[in-house]
């Protein structure tokens, strides 16, 4: 019997500024889903270098290609704009054993307060393993090439990021 049930995950992160190794998750967790919501968190504490609209926008120019993935910014706590969001689940990506104990206890502290949202993990390709946001900040701050590390329009924006 064919089910109706249309299920929804939020893949949330900071993305300052999003990596191929987060499209790697995206496109894993676009697969499994009907509807995907990406979901930046303003995140000040973490002094992100790009603004959260600037965030945003890098974002959703990178997943247009999927009908069914959106993205948006939120505040506060995750549980509680999934469930606003009516969603089914969190889906996080695990690069290598080092995510394990940080993701292991959002996932519990998540479960805590919302029972009703599961965390799922993927793993992207190892080619992405020791892809992260900071490390690409820091090469393309120093003039490194990062164009294997992240799309050509977010190279530009960081190229510009730090010219100024
Ligand atoms: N490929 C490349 N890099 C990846 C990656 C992947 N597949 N998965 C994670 N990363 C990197 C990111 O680039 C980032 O690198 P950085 O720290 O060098 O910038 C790092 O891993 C972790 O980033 P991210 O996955 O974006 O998570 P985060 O730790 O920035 O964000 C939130 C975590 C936003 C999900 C979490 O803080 C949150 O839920 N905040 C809302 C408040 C809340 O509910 N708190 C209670 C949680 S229990």
């Amino acid at each position: 019997m064919l089910s109706m049930l249309m299920r929804h995950c939020i893949y949330p992160g900071t993305f300052d500024p999003i990596t191929y190794g987060h499209l790697d998750v995206l496109g894993r967790a676009a697969k499994l889903f009907d509807r995907v919501t990406v979901a930046i968190a303003r995140n000040p504490g973490k002094n992100p270098i790009f603004a959260p609209e600037q965030r945003l926008a890098l974002v959703q120019a990178n997943v247009a290609k999927y009908p069914h993935v959106t993205a948006t910014l939120f505040d506060g706590l995750l549980v509680e704009f999934a469930v606003d969001q009516k969603a089914d689940a969190i889906i996080r990506g695990l690069r290598a054993l080092s995510d394990f104990e940080f993701e292991f206890n959002m996932a519990l502290m998540n479960r805590h307060l919302e029972p009703r949202i599961e965390t799922l993990f993927v793993m992207p390709n190892e080619q992405f393993s020791y892809t992260s946001s900071s490390l690409v900040k820091q090469v393309a701050r120093y003039g490194g090439d990062v164009s294997n590390f992240v799309p050509a329009d977010v190279a530009a924006a960081l190229k510009t990021a730090f010219a100024t």
